[in-house]
């Protein structure tokens, strides 16, 4: 098979990330021979237009995987489950948007210039880390392989997007209704979001954290290798539409300057160091809306820290690019590149043990 013949199926291909998966793919010319859009059975026999190409939508059921080699996931961690098995028995390999799989020790987990070897053990499932986890990996691998990290806590002001399609229009809704002096009705969050400032994303767990929280410290762990590490975070949805930002406080094991992060920082793939304050440049979601790169700013000293050891900076990312479909069609290039599209059993390749948490 050359590359050129590599039939791909994005699963959620009617959802805000498959949208956009199926643009990237398209962005960076991945080789695909045939592509087949999947969804609910609602959207089975309707089309979609991106980028001017009209695509028609099939209905994602475990015969629909015949044939397919790498099947994009982001329908949610239920259809994941289910239907992911599926697609990789019969020899597809599965890259997952969803938290189904992440802690998986079996699956990888990845962020494509952190930890790209860990593909090779693959088992026909991959998978794709949470959007706020996605942005603060490769800083942290950076300070990591230079200075040591021995603690992060990072507060999350996380986008709507992120939660999909029905919060984007939500918030629309409440804007429109603020204006026209209307009650603002909430369905998708549990308060308005117009406005406002909600720190509860994904449910509770018993710990007071909330899922989302929990996510940023077990992915962290799994995909720095560093199943120990002391990390914290409080995640926010903001009346952002696209984009989430991220404030950054990190205890190094040896001393690190401003200047020496910033160069730590801009010397990752993909990571742009935006950081002069005196002429009111940083990092912002409006401007990183769209683009692929992870945005780092404000970088300074954190003086709560001894010895010249902590780093305070500020990330920001496209949730649906960088933080979701970029990462995953990085992934789809990597695998092909490397020539690890099948299962390791399927390439007689030895799959290797855990590495997470
Ligand atoms: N948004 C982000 O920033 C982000 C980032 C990382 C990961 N993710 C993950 O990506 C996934 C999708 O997120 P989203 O924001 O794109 O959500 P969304 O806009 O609500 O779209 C959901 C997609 O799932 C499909 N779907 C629902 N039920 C299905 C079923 N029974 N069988 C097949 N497809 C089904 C929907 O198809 P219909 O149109 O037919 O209902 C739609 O295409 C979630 O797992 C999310 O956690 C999202």
């Amino acid at each position: 098979m050359t590359p050129s013949h590599l039939t791909v199926a994005v699963v959620g291909a009617t959802g805000v990330v498959g949208r956009t998966m199926t643009q990237v793919l398209t962005e960076r010319e991945f080789p695909v021979g045939e592509l087949r859009l999947l969804a609910s059975g609602r959207s089975a026999g309707r089309t979609l237009s991106i980028d001017g190409r009209t695509y028609e939508i099939g209905e994602a059921l475990p015969d629909a995987f015949d044939g397919v080699a790498i099947a994009l996931f982001s329908a949610g961690a239920d259809i994941a489950k289910a239907l992911a098995p599926e697609a990789a028995a019969r020899g597809a390999t599965v890259i997952d948007n969803s938290s189904a799989w992440r802690m998986d020790p079996g699956v990888p987990l990845v962020v494509s210039q952190v930890n790209p070897d860990d593909l090779a053990r693959h088992e026909g499932i991959v998978a794709n880390p949470n959007c706020s986890t996605m942005q603060l990996a490769p800083p942290l691998m950076a300070l990591r392989d230079a200075v040591g990290i021995e603690r992060v806590v990072v507060d999350t002001y996380q986008s709507v997007s992120g939660t999909g399609g029905d919060a984007v229009a939500e918030l629309e809704g409440q804007i429109r209704a603020h204006v026209a002096g209307e009650p603002k009705a909430a369905s998708v969050y549990p308060h308005p979001i117009a406005f406002n400032a909600l720190p509860e994303i994904d449910t509770f767990l018993d710990n007071g954290y909330t899922k989302e929280e929990w996510k940023v410290v077990t992915e962290c762990r799994k995909i720095l290798h560093l199943p120990d590490l002391r990390i914290s975070c409080t995640a926010v949805r903001v009346p952002v539409f696209v984009s989430h930002s991220e404030a950054v406080h990190v205890e190094t094991r040896d001393p690190v300057t401003p200047e020496r992060a910033r160069e730590l920082f801009g010397a990752i793939p993909g990571v742009v160091v935006q950081d002069d304050p005196a002429g009111h440049v940083y990092p912002l979601a409006t401007e990183a809306a769209g683009r692929d790169e992870i945005f780092v700013g404000r970088v300074r000293h954190d003086p709560s820290v001894p010895d010249g050891r902590g780093i305070a900076f500020w990330v920001v990312s496209d949730n649906l690019r960088k933080g979701a479909a970029t990462n995953a069609v990085e992934l789809a290039e990597l695998l092909v590149a490397r020539d690890w599209v099948r299962a390791a059993s399927r390439r007689g390749a030895v799959a290797a043990g855990g590495g997470g948490a």
